[in-house]
C-alpha cells in the first residue's frame, strides 16, 4: 500500500526513525550500566513493546491494570505499574496479571501498601514495591526524609510484599536549559542524601527508578539511579523538541491530515481537531499551537474544534488546496496516539505494516 492510499486522519509512524530511537536508548542504558523499563503510555501497542524487549529493555511500565492486561502480550519479564492501585477491583485484575509474570507496583501510602499486601496474601502471589518519593513534581509520592523511611520501613513489614527500593518521576523538569541543569544536578544531590538515610537505615534499596524523556540522556549523571522508565523517546513530539531532549528529525510519529477548506483567504481547515489530536497546548509554554505542519513549519495550527484544525497561513512556505495532504507532529504524542485505533508504519512511502493501539482507551 502507498502513503496516499491512507484515508485521513491517520497516526503514521516513520519505521526508520522510530528503529532508531529504540535503538539508541537501548544502547545508551546498555552502556551506562541502567536498567531500562519503557513506560508503554506512550505507544500502547504489544507490538512496540516487544520490541522494546527485544532490543533490550529488561522488563515493561504501565501506569493502569488494564494496560498491564494488554502487556502481558509482549510477554515482559516483569511489569512495573508505575501509578497506586487502589480498591478492590483493580487488585483483584492485577493478581491474574501477577500470576502470569513479575509485577512491581509503585505507591506512596500505607493504604495501598496494605490493600496491595492482603491482595496478595489472598491470591497467594509474592509482589514488589518501589516507594514513591516526590522530586520536586508536587504530584504523588512522599516527601524526601523521615517519611519516606517510614513508608519504606512499614512496606518492608508487611506480609506479600518486597521492597525493591524506591521511585520517583522528574517531570518537574521540563527544559534542559541552565535551569533545568541545575535542577538535574539537585535532583542528583536530593537522590545522594536519600540512599545515604536508607543506608543508615539498613533498608535495601534494590533499585532506584527514574527517568523521563526530556531528562533521558542525562540520566547517568544521577547519582544512584539503576533504572530509566522514558515513554515519549519512541516517538517523541513537539514539547520533547521544546525541552531540549530530542531533534525535529528524531520525531517518528504524525497524524497524517487532509486541507478541507481554504476558503478563508490566508488558512486553511485540515481534517483533524480536538479528537485526532486531544486538546494538549506546548507544555512550559503561553503560545498556542496545537502541532508542527510538517509540509510548512511557518504554518500556524492556533485553534480546533473537534474535527476541524484551524491553520494560519499568513508565514506558511507554500500555499495549499483543497485535498492537499500535510503532517502534523502532535504537541503531545502520548495523548495522541490513545485517540486512534491504529498505527501505519511507514518506510519512506510504502505502508510496511499496520498495528492496533491494543492499550486505547483502557483507563482503569
Ligand atoms: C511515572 C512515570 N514514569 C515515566 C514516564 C515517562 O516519561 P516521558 O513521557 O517523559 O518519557 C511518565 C510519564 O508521564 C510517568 O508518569
Amino acid at each position: 500500500m502507498h502513503v496516499s492510499e491512507i484515508d485521513t486522519p491517520r497516526l503514521v509512524v516513520d519505521l526508520d526513525i522510530m528503529d532508531r530511537n529504540l535503538r539508541r536508548v537501548a544502547d545508551y542504558a546498555a552502556q551506562h550500566g541502567l536498567r531500562l523499563r519503557p513506560h508503554t503510555k506512550t505507544h500502547k501497542s504489544v507490538r512496540i513493546g516487544k520490541l522494546q524487549l527485544d532490543s533490550g529493555a529488561a522488563g515493561l511500565t504501565v501506569a493502569k491494570v488494564s494496560e498491564a492486561e494488554v502487556m502481558l502480550g509482549a510477554e515482559p519479564a516483569d511489569m512495573l505499574l508505575a501509578y497506586p492501585i487502589i480498591g478492590h477491583t483493580k487488585l483483584e485484575r492485577l493478581m491474574d496479571v501477577a500470576r502470569r509474570t513479575r509485577v512491581t507496583v509503585a505507591l506512596d501510602s500505607l493504604v495501598a501498601a496494605r490493600q496491595l499486601s492482603d491482595a496478595a496474601g489472598a491470591a497467594a502471589v509474592e509482589l514488589g514495591v518501589l516507594a514513591e518519593v516526590d522530586v520536586g513534581l508536587g504530584r504523588v509520592g512522599v516527601a524526601p526524609g523521615a517519611l519516606l523511611l517510614e513508608l519504606a520501613r512499614c512496606i518492608d513489614k508487611l506480609p506479600h510484599l518486597t521492597l525493591e527500593g524506591i521511585t520517583f518521576y522528574p517531570g518537574h523538569i521540563k527544559d534542559l536549559d541552565a535551569g533545568g541543569l541545575a535542577a538535574l544536578a539537585q535532583l542528583s544531590e536530593l537522590l545522594a542524601g536519600i540512599l545515604a538515610d536508607f543506608r543508615k537505615a539498613g533498608i535495601d534499596t534494590r533499585i532506584v527508578s527514574g527517568g523521563s524523556t526530556p531528562t533521558l540522556f542525562h540520566s547517568h549523571e544521577v547519582q544512584g539511579l539503576t533504572e530509566i522508565r522514558p515513554g515519549t523517546y519512541v516517538f517523541n513530539d513537539i514539547n520533547t523538541i521544546r525541552s531540549g531532549g530530542c531533534t525535529l528529525e528524531d520525531c517518528a510519529a504524525s497524524i497524517l491530515t487532509t486541507v478541507v477548506s481554504t476558503a478563508r483567504p490566508g488558512h486553511m481547515i485540515i481534517d483533524g481537531g480536538s479528537k485526532t489530536f486531544s486538546s494538549d497546548r506546548l507544555a512550559n509554554s503561553s503560545e498556542v499551537t496545537f502541532g508542527h505542519i510538517v509540509e510548512a513549519p511557518g504554518a500556524k495550527f492556533h485553534k480546533m474544534n473537534e474535527e476541524h484544525g484551524y491553520v494560519d497561513l499568513a508565514h506558511a512556505e507554500r500555499g495549499f488546496q483543497v485535498g492537499d495532504r500535510v503532517h502534523v507532529i502532535p504537541n503531545h504524542i502520548c495523548v495522541a496516539v490513545n485517540l486512534h485505533e491504529k498505527v501505519y508504519g511507514l518506510r519512506g512511502d510504502t505502508v510496511e505494516t499496520v498495528w492496533p493501539v491494543d492499550g486505547r482507551g483502557k483507563l482503569q
